[in-house]
Order: structure tokens, then C-alpha cells, then sequence
């Protein structure tokens, strides 16, 4: 009985120890849980006005479907007005007409352009417009991939060149043509 008793007071000083240790593993991940709760709900993080922070204009690319045509819809719905910048005309004026049939306060530019080929001059055209107007947004989302996954030696080759100029050689080139009169903006007070 008293060899127990000795064991247990041997023991007891780590008790409050292990017990501090659980009680900052659990603190830290209940910090991490009400973090993401305040950071993901909107109440708690007010959305933020696009239009006046940025401008009232933005460019799409890759926009007539997936993630770039509910771009183009989510920020329509915020008030801006859009440049869609795409491969297949039809699709863009058929992209214009329903995005207008939503908000028909958009006003909506199209550009057509195949990034798979030589498109310097689109790429001009744009920077032209983003001195015209007031864009303050690029969600260059234009790409493309291949059907189904494969390996990188069965891809042919005219299709991994396809994809590194859509996706590399002219996104890359979209940007730069873009952002220097987009943060030379940035720097001056909003005249819209
Ligand atoms: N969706 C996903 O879950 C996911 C996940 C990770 C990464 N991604 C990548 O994110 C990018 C966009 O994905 P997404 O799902 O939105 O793709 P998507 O639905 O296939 O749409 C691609 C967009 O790019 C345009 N486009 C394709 N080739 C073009 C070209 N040569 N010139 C100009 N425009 C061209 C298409 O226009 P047309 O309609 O005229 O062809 C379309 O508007 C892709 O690179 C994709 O690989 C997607």
C-alpha cells in the first residue's frame, strides 16, 4: 500500500503538466476553428466592394465556360462592367447576351482571341483598353489540358506545345501587357 502511494506522488507532478499540454493542443485548434469560421462567413467579413476598391471594369479570359464564365456572372452580379476574352466569338456573344439578361446594367466588351495562336495584336488591343478604361480586375483563367490524364511522354507533341503556349506563353503575356497600367491606376485617386 505505501509503495503505491509513494508511485502515485511520483507521478502526480506530470499530471498538471500533460493536462497543460492537452489544454494548448485543444486552445490551438479551437483558435484555428473560430479563425476559419470568422474568415469564411461573410457576417463576420464583409464582402468587399469591388467596383470602388479596384474599378468598375474587369477582364475575363477563358470566360465562355467553367471557372472563367461564373467569373464573369459572380462579378457582373458585383456591379462591374466586362471584358471577356475567349476563343469562339459565337460563344462570346452568346456569353454577352445571357449576362445581360441578368444584369442588364453590364456593360460588356468581347474580344476574341485564340491563344493557341499568334495573338500579339490582341494582346496590344487589350493593353489599349485598359488605358481606356478603368480595369482594375484580370482573372486570366484561360486553359487548357488534355481529355483525361495521361503520362507527360503519351501527350503528343503538338498538344503539350498547345497547351504550354495557351496556358504559359500568352496567359504570361496577357498580364504583363495589363498590369502596369493597372497598378499605375491603383496608385492615383478613383475617377469613376
Ligand atoms: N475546372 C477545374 O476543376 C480545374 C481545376 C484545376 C485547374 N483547372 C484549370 O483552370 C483552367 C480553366 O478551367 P475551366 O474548368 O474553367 O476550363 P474550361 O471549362 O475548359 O474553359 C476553358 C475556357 O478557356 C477558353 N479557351 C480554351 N482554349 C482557348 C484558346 N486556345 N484561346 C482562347 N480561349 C481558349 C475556352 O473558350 P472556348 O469555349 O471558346 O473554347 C473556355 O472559355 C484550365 O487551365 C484548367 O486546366 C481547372
Amino acid at each position: 500500500m505505501s509503495v503505491v502511494t509513494a508511485c502515485n506522488q511520483q507521478q502526480l507532478p506530470w499530471i498538471p503538466i500533460i493536462s497543460a499540454l492537452g489544454f494548448l493542443i485543444l486552445l490551438g485548434h479551437l483558435i484555428t476553428i473560430v479563425r476559419w469560421i470568422i474568415t469564411t462567413t461573410s457576417p463576420f467579413r464583409p464582402l468587399k466592394d469591388l467596383r470602388s476598391r479596384y474599378g468598375s471594369w474587369a477582364i475575363v479570359t477563358g470566360c465562355t465556360d467553367g471557372i472563367g464564365r461564373a467569373f464573369a456572372f459572380n462579378l457582373s452580379q458585383k456591379g462591374l462592367n466586362l471584358i471577356v476574352v475567349s476563343r469562339s466569338r459565337d460563344k462570346l456573344e452568346r456569353l454577352s447576351e445571357e449576362l445581360l439578361a441578368v444584369n442588364e446594367h453590364t456593360l460588356v466588351r468581347i474580344l476574341a482571341l485564340d491563344f493557341a495562336e499568334d495573338v500579339s495584336d490582341g494582346v496590344r488591343e487589350l493593353a489599349k483598353v485598359v488605358k481606356e478604361l478603368e480595369v482594375g480586375l484580370l482573372i486570366n483563367n484561360v486553359g487548357v489540358t488534355y481529355a483525361a490524364a495521361r503520362f507527360f511522354h503519351e501527350v503528343d507533341d503538338q498538344l503539350w506545345r498547345k497547351i504550354v503556349r495557351v496556358n504559359i506563353e500568352w496567359m504570361t503575356k496577357v498580364t504583363r501587357a495589363v498590369l502596369p497600367e493597372m497598378l499605375r491606376r491603383e496608385e492615383e485617386p478613383s475617377s469613376t
